[in-house]
């Protein structure tokens, strides 16, 4: 049941744990960590690794700058004192990195987590299974459109529908549900999509999110007039399938909930454009190569792998997180203006979605 809260921390937050503050500038809390555990991906969404860039002369991160899952762990588990209850395994594209499951399986072990995956749905739907052994407790699904030519030309490598609605089928027989689907909807790309996503996820039970385009990176081409904003994706749905928004169920959730009158289903909409959500941002960003950045839009983060490399002790790497996080103060998305776009930012394939 959603609660009512919402713009107010709960009464624990903003405490200390033992000598570490757990605020940063504007008095939100670290609560939720998401994990880049590799850059590259299979597909190549105009929107995040446009092949003019992502290119076969594109130097990904090589192996040994990877942290390993034993460092990942180590990590995960010192960001839980901070009262972080949430991973989400991002990317690029997670399934990319050899033996997940075995780094799930790791970080399962870590009492009060919730663990979390974002993935394309191109892999053996036989995956879901090994996840879910391993301790995955959900997954989103990103999805940009039902109709092939369109999805075939925001993935541009041909991948099809069909078998990302097969991943998808796999994912709820195996109980990981809610199954939520995250579409990024772009000006004149794909916004035809939304009405045939709708009424197809709606019969299926599962939660579609509708994410407005953003200029995360430097190679996407953002402009403005690319994004459709939320209150046009209200009102296309309003309009042939009655909703109601809905309480969040957490503070800091970052889709905007909103259910079928009818009581068939909820939606959210993800609108970080219009309706920026950083007075409540409670995530830190962990990249494939140890760096902690404290907002999507950064342009550097705090190198961990050095400290951890460089034999530093728990308590130590502990407080140079709580250092980090005490002097945030992102808010980019609420500052947002089609100058800062080109500002040099790290790619969302690099520091996860
Ligand atoms: P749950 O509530 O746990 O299901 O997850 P979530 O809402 O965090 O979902 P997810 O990780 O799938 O995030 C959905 C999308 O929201 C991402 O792919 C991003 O596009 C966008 N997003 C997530 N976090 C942020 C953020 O901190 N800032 C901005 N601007 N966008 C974000
Ligand atoms: N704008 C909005 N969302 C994006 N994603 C990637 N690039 C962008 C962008 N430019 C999201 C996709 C996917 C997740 C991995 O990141 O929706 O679900
Ligand atoms: Fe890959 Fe996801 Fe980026 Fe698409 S949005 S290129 S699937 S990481
Ligand atoms: Fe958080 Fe930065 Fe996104 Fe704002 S723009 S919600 S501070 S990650």
């Amino acid at each position: 049941m959603p609660t009512a809260q919402t713009s107010t921390p709960p009464a624990t937050e903003g405490r200390t744990v033992g000598s570490q503050p757990v605020t940063d500038r504007f008095g939100r809390p670290l609560r939720d960590v998401r994990i880049s555990v590799t850059d590259r991906c299979n597909f190549r969404c105009t929107y995040c690794m446009p092949k003019e860039v992502f290119g076969r002369n594109y130097r990904f991160l090589p192996r040994q700058q990877l942290l390993t899952f034993e460092e990942i762990e180590r990590l995960g588990r010192i960001f839980t004192t901070f009262g972080v209850h949430k991973f989400r395994l991002t990317g690029g594209e997670p399934l990319m990195r050899r033996g997940l499951e075995t780094l799930i399986r790791m970080l399962a072990r870590i009492p009060n987590v919730d663990i979390a995956l974002t993935t394309n749905g191109s892999f053996p739907t036989a995956r879901v299974w090994s996840l879910k052994a391993a301790g995955l407790k959900r997954i989103t699904v990103s999805l940009d459109s039902l109709d092939n030519q369109t999805f075939m030309a925001m993935n541009d490598v041909d991948f099809p529908v069909e078998k990302v609605l097969d991943w998808i089928d796999a994912c709820a027989q195996a109980g990981l549900r809610p199954v939520k689907i995250n579409m990024v909807v772009k000006r004149g790309v794909n916004e035809d999509s939304i009405l045939p996503m709708a009424r197809y996820f709606r019969e299926k039970g599962h939660i579609l999110r509708f994410i407005e385009y953003m200029d995360v990176g430097t190679s996407n081409g953002w402009r403005m007039d690319d994004v459709v904003p939320a209150s046009e994706i209200v009102d296309i749905i309003q309009r042939e399938m009655p909703i109601e928004p809905l309480n969040p169920n957490y503070y800091g959730e970052v889709a905007r909930r909103w259910r079928y009158t009818d009581g068939s289903g909820e939606i959210g909409i993800i609108a970080s454009v219009t309706q920026a959500f950083c007075r409540t941002c409670t995530r830190a960003r962990l990249s494939a190569d140890g760096k902690l950045y404290t907002c999507l839009f950064a342009a550097q983060g705090f190198d961990l792998r050095a400290l951890l490399r460089g034999g530093a002790g728990d308590e130590e790497i502990s407080a140079e997180i709580a250092r980090v996080w005490a002097r945030r103060d992102d808010r980019y998305s609420e500052i947002r203006t089609q100058a800062t776009a080109r500002l040099p930012k790290v790619e969302m394939s690099y520091i996860g979605g």
